[in-house]
């Protein structure tokens, strides 16, 4: 199949396939990983020490970070982390996550992708409209917290910003933290309930099997650039 007749292709250029057996497919590159991995360390320590700061009832939980004082010195630092490393991995991916008109038929028959009849399905790229909400989710989530988290930062900007100012911001701050907080728990949960799927940011790659039932229009891409290394 040649490239020119899939357009609208989310492939990049680092996914490949290998011929098997088995056959497997790179998914994500050793630096993508890391970035990753560091984005999801940051966010998991982050949620940790802004609960801790968020209510007395867990306020046990600054002694992960060397207590009270350390914890509200290292969560706005982690916050920067968070916000670097996503939007590295961001402008790699934002591309593949852009919607298309398959993504409004996948929302339409949720039904059967919970049951699994993913062939009643269109085909579809690297993506689902799911993977997509919620990149897009924690994108927008991230934005604002990065934002309201600077006007909330006392040490630094708390002089420069009016009280009315920060109410607000501690407000949106933590509606903000609560949904993303709902977003990583759904999207861990997407990993290991989609079978295979967490190998992709361990190994960086997936079956061919995993490819053809999930992203069959990706797969169909990386064949067609015929970016396919013979079996070893
Ligand atoms: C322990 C927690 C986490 C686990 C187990 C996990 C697992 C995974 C897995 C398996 C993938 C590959 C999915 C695929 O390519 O089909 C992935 C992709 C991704 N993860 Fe995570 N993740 C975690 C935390 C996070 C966090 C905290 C963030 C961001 C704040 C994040 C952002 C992303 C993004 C943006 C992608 C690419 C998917 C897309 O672009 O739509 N992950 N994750």
């Amino acid at each position: 199949m040649s490239q020119n007749t899939i357009p609208d292709g989310s492939a990049q250029p680092s996914d490949a396939v290998h011929s098997g057996p088995p056959v497997t497919v790179n998914r994500y590159g050793p630096l993508q990983r890391l970035n990753h991995w560091i984005t999801a360390t940051s966010l998991i320590l982050l949620a940790l020490s802004g609960l801790a700061l968020f209510t007395p009832a867990l306020f046990f939980l600054t002694g992960l970070f060397g207590g009270g004082q350390n914890t509200r010195l290292l969560h706005p630092w982690i916050g920067v982390v968070l916000f670097v490393s996503f939007f590295i991995f961001f402008f790699q991916l934002w591309r593949a996550n852009l919607p298309e008109r398959t993504d409004v038929v996948w929302v339409k028959r949720i039904g059967d992708v919970v049951a699994g009849h993913e062939e009643r399905l269109p085909e579809l790229g690297k993506y689902n409209a799911g993977q997509k909400f919620i990149f897009w989710g924690m994108t927008g989530l991230i934005l604002v917290l990065i934002a309201s988290g600077i006007l909330i930062w006392d040490q630094y900007f708390g002089e420069a910003t009016p009280i009315d100012v920060r109410r607000v911001a501690v407000l949106v701050h933590s509606i903000a933290a609560v949904l993303i907080i709902c977003i990583f728990i759904l999207h861990v949960y997407a990993a290991f309930w989609t079978r295979g799927t967490l190998s992709a940011m361990t190994r960086g790659t997936v079956t061919g099997g995993w490819a053809w039932r999930h992203h069959r229009k990706w797969l169909r891409q990386l064949v067609g650039r015929r970016r396919i290394d013979p079996a070893k």
